[in-house]
Parts: structure tokens; C-alpha cells; sequence
């Protein structure tokens, strides 16, 4: 069963000049994509390849030219104002930049509250103790529920983006770099934290990055993006040797050193990754 899939999704922006000497640009050119319920797809690709652009419009945030994004089957163009509500109450996101995610006059507290507030009919004492649940499973504790964004460290301040993005129990969380601003041992506090709450809350993750590291510890299947459009695509981790496409070899080079064959053993770079 598919959470959300993506048909034939074109995209594209007009850049420079004035009108008539505006240049099209294609962004993203046919991208099919299929989220099944609890699996973690990794979305691999270069800085400017169009996986942002893909996250944005997975989430509605803005159309695309031409294709359909589909939730449980049905259009989202065309949902119905009580099944929009459920789409944007079960498809969450998580970005790159804790700090700029959140309102910086905002506690923890009212952060984490906000989705609640907004969906559910809690009383304050019951929406006081949700909030305090959810900062305890991502690892922070009571005591920070009154600190403002300029005062966590930027793994704290993911942890409760994090927070927020489970706290209405989604069906759907989009990961957009989500430990790419962090140092390389916080990101493999913060991939374990999501790893868990993935096996504990069942729910499915499309994680977006552009280094092959983080996908390699958290994804079920990867997908590779090459200037707007999907490359590779492999249903398990194990099979990754089976890609050959230049860019996806060039992100594994970007990370790693070059490999003495010509096509990459994924369990080799897992040890590697491991060994670091
Ligand atoms: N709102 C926009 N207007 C114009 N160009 C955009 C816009 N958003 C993205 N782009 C362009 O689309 C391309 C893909 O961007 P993006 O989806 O952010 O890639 P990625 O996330 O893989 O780095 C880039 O060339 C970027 O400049
Ligand atoms: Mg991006």
C-alpha cells in the first residue's frame, strides 16, 4: 500500500531577464515515485539534481507543471477540505535548518504544541503532558521545555523539529537533509533516533541527502537523481551494486575514497562508514 506516489512529475522555473527573454528551466522531467507504508526510501543525489524540489511538491507546497501527486490513491489537487486535513496532518516534514524551521520567539514547548494545537482538541494540561512525551523520546527532558531555539545546540534543536513532526503520529515524514548541518557524530545520534521511532511508530520516511553515509544507515531502498530525473532505483540496500550510473559513482567517490573495482560493494562502504 502506498502512502503517497508520485506520476510523471514535470517542473519547471523561468530564470533571468525580462519577460521573452526568460529562460525555462526543467527541474524535474517525469519523476515517478512510490512511498510504501514503513519503508525509509533514501532520495540520493547532487546539490541542484531537483531533490528539494520533489520533497516541496510531495508535500503540496507548490504544484507541479504536469503528473499528479497521490495520497492513499487520490489526487491531492482534488481532496476534499476533510481529506486535505488528513493529508496535511499524516505527510510531515523535517529540513536542514533547525534555526530556520522554527519561530525563534517560540519555546520548545509552543513548537512541539503547535500541530497539536492546530489538530487535535486538547486541554492545556493534556497538551502540556503530550509535549513533555514527545521531548522524552527524542532525548530531551523537561527542563528544556522553556528554552527558546538560540539556546539548544543544533542537534537539540533538530530533536524537536523532530518532536513536532511526530507529535500528530504522521503517516509520512519528509526528511530534507535533516542531519546534513550537523557534526558527523550528532548525525548518527540523530539517524538512530529516527531509526527507532521508525520501528516504533511504523512510519514511513522519504530521506532526502546528498551524501550516499546517512542513506546507507537508515534507508530500505535507494533512488538516485540526476538532473531532474531518477537514475537508479534499487528495492534493497544489498543490491546497490547493481548501479553504474556516473552519478552515482561520483557521490560515492565524493565520500569515500575511490574503490579498487569498478563497481561499488555496498557492504563494503557499509563497513567502511562503520569503521569511521
Ligand atoms: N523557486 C525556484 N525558482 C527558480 N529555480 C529554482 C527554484 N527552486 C529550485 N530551483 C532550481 O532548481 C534546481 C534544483 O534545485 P533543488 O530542488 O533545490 O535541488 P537539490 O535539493 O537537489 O539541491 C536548482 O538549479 C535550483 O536553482
Ligand atoms: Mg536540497
Amino acid at each position: 500500500m502506498n502512502v503517497l506516489e508520485l506520476k510523471k512529475i514535470d517542473k519547471s522555473y523561468r530564470r533571468g531577464g525580462f519577460w521573452g527573454t526568460q529562460e525555462k528551466r526543467e527541474v524535474l522531467k517525469g519523476v515517478d515515485l512510490a512511498l510504501q507504508m514503513g519503508t525509509c526510501v533514501g532520495l540520493l543525489g547532487r546539490s541542484g539534481s531537483g531533490k528539494s524540489t520533489l520533497g516541496r511538491i510531495a508535500l503540496n507546497l507548490e504544484p507541479p507543471n504536469a503528473g499528479e501527486v497521490l495520497y492513499h490513491g487520490q489526487a491531492v489537487r482534488s481532496l476534499s477540505p476533510k481529506h486535505y486535513k488528513d493529508f496535511r496532518r499524516n505527510v510531515q516534514v523535517v529540513f536542514q535548518n533547525p534555526l530556520g524551521s522554527v519561530n525563534p520567539r517560540f519555546t520548545a514547548q509552543q513548537i512541539v504544541a503547535e500541530p497539536l494545537e492546530n489538530f487535535e482538541s486538547l486541554s492545556a494540561a493534556q497538551t502540556k503532558t503530550r509535549v513533555n512525551d514527545l521531548l522524552e523520546r527524542v532525548g530531551l527532558s523537561a527542563s528544556d521545555l522553556c528554552k527558546y531555539p538560540h539556546q539548544f545546540s543544533g542537534g537539540e534543536l533538530q530533536r524537536v523539529c523532530i518532536a513536532r513532526a511526530i507529535a500528530l503520529n504522521p503517516k509520512l515524514i519528509i526528511l530534507d537533509e535533516a542531519v546534513s548541518s550537523l557534526d558527523m557524530l550528532v548525525q548518527l545520534k540523530i539517524l538512530d533516533l529516527l531509526a527507532q521511532l521508525k520501528n516504533e511508530l511504523g512510519t514511513t520516511y522519504l530521506f532526502i541527502s546528498h551524501d550516499i553515509r546517512v542513506l546507507l544507515k537508515i534507508a530500505d531502498r535507494l533512488l538516485v537523481m540526476h538532473e531532474g530525473q531518477l537514475v537508479e532505483q534499487a528495492d534493497s540496500m544489498d543490491h546497490l551494486n547493481a548501479f553504474t550510473h556516473a552519478a552515482f559513482l561520483e557521490l560515492i567517490h565524493s565520500v569515500l575514497p575511490p574503490l579498487p573495482m569498478a563497481i561499488p560493494d555496498p557492504q563494503d562502504i557499509t563497513r567502511r562508514v562503520d569503521a569511521n
